[in-house]
């Protein structure tokens, strides 16, 4: 389902620390847990907050709606100079504000930041269980590359972590 909700998309800037803040410790653990990125994001929500802000590997895109953080999605610059071009990506949209064609297009803005920054190529890495992410990868045109068997213990059991990646 799409609905046209009136969002906004905005480069994460130091002034955005709060509202970052704000949209993690907005999750359910449910999401925390398929975003995957931290542990204990939600009660951690203060100090990733900042340390993503100081980050300056990362290139960061806020969703907001009526002036609400709703969304968040990154490009984590490699440091190494021979790999300037390839950058790991990640997103996550608020519980409510899921399922509603959101995803999307933070995704397509990504990609237009990509360009912008003369990177090549995205990579990500989605859980085996993450049906609606790994949906929308395929349809954003990311292509399945490999598999990580039993990576991580999560929800009582061994995952699987697939990676992905795109040529932009
Ligand atoms: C994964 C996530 C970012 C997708 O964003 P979203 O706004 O919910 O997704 P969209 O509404 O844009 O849907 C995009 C596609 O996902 C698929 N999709 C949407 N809802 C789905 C559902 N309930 N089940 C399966 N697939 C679904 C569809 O293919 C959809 O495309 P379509 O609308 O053209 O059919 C979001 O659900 C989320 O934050 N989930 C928790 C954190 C997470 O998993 N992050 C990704 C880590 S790799």
């Amino acid at each position: 389902m799409s609905l046209s909700l009136e969002f906004k998309t905005k480069l994460l800037e130091k002034e955005d620390e709060l509202h970052l803040r704000a949209l993690f410790s907005s999750l359910d653990e449910r999401t925390a847990e398929y975003y995957g990125r931290f542990d204990n994001l939600i009660n951690n929500a203060k100090e990733i907050a900042r340390k993503i802000i100081n980050d300056r590997y990362e290139i960061g895109v806020l969703m907001t709606i009526n002036g609400m953080p709703i969304g968040y999605a990154h490009l984590y610059l490699s440091q190494k100079e021979s790999r300037k071009h390839s950058a790991g990506f990640g997103m996550v949209i608020a519980p409510r504000f899921q399922g509603m064609g959101l995803g999307k297009k933070l995704i397509k803005e990504i990609f237009s930041l990509a360009r912008y920054w003369n990177i090549k190529k995205i990579w990500l890495h989605v859980y085996d269980f993450n049906e609606r992410a790994f949906k929308l990868y395929k349809k954003t045109g990311f292509k399945k590359v490999g598999t990580f068997y039993k990576e991580e213990f999560k929800l009582g059991k061994y995952r699987d972590i697939i990676v992905m990646e795109k040529l932009v």
